[in-house]
């Protein structure tokens, strides 16, 4: 039996972890390439090695997988427009092509330069099998993408098939209904046909109105403000 820290050094893989690191040396599935079929397709958010991503196809059909979060206030790009070659957030406007630079800044003058500073992390992408490729480890260790023999078969002779992995599952699940289920498949998250936690009934408390307070009613002993008082001017 493994003991708890081989357990974790090979199940943990975000950060530095090393197993991670590991997986970081090779191309990993990014998400499903008829998810993305389209340019200017709604963006796909996806979360590879803990680290979560966005997947876009570009007006030019230029795939990208990049940070999930704007590096301006850190709104979430899965919610972005994607259209006229790039990926622009919602909240104030900057875009984003499909390497990771910002392509416009409405909130900025272009003077400033402050726009050629910002960058949001982008990874090679390769789409091969149905699917979209990423890879997320040193440009220098990249590998050449394998190409597998049944990724040169017609797209008739293969299937592929995406599923939830039970952790995300559980979390999803858990955000819905608030008790814990396991399940292999999207559909057993959305907490569908699950009965709702008991919980215990609680009487409500019942609503008074506040008694106003104004200024003006409040004796000047009981008011902390600096402004001295018209006794105190006085004395
Ligand atoms: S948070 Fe994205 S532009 Fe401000």
């Amino acid at each position: 039996m493994l003991s708890a820290e081989e357990n974790q050094l090979l199940t943990h893989v975000t950060g530095d972890a090393p197993m991670g690191q590991m997986m970081r040396r090779y191309w990993v599935p990014a998400c499903l390439s008829e998810e993305v079929a389209e340019p200017d397709c709604t963006p796909v958010r996806t979360t590879i090695l803990g680290e979560r991503l966005v997947v876009f196809r570009d007006t030019n059909g230029t795939l990208a997988v990049v940070d999930e979060r704007c590096p301006h206030r850190l709104a979430s790009l899965a919610l972005g427009r994607n259209e006229e070659g790039g990926l622009r957030c919602i909240y104030h406007g900057w875009k984003f092509n499909t390497a990771g630079a910002c392509v416009d800044m409405p909130t900025e003058p272009g003077a400033f330069g402050f726009r050629d500073r910002m960058k949001l992390t982008s990874y090679p992408t390769h789409e091969a099998g149905g699917m979209v490729w990423t890879y997320m480890g040193p440009a220098a260790d990249m590998p050449t993408f394998p190409e597998y023999d049944w990724m040169k078969l017609p797209r008739n002779q293969y299937a592929v098939i995406k599923s939830a992995s039970p952790s995300t599952t559980r979390k999803r699940s858990k955000a819905r209904s608030t008790h814990r289920t396991r399940g292999s498949s999207i559909r057993a998250s959305s907490g569908i046909g699950r009965s709702a936690p008991k919980r215990r009934w609680t009487p409500r408390r019942k609503w008074k109105p506040r008694t106003p307070t104004t200024v003006s009613a409040m004796p000047p002993s009981a008011c902390r403000c600096r402004i001295p008082t018209p006794s105190a001017t006085s004395a």
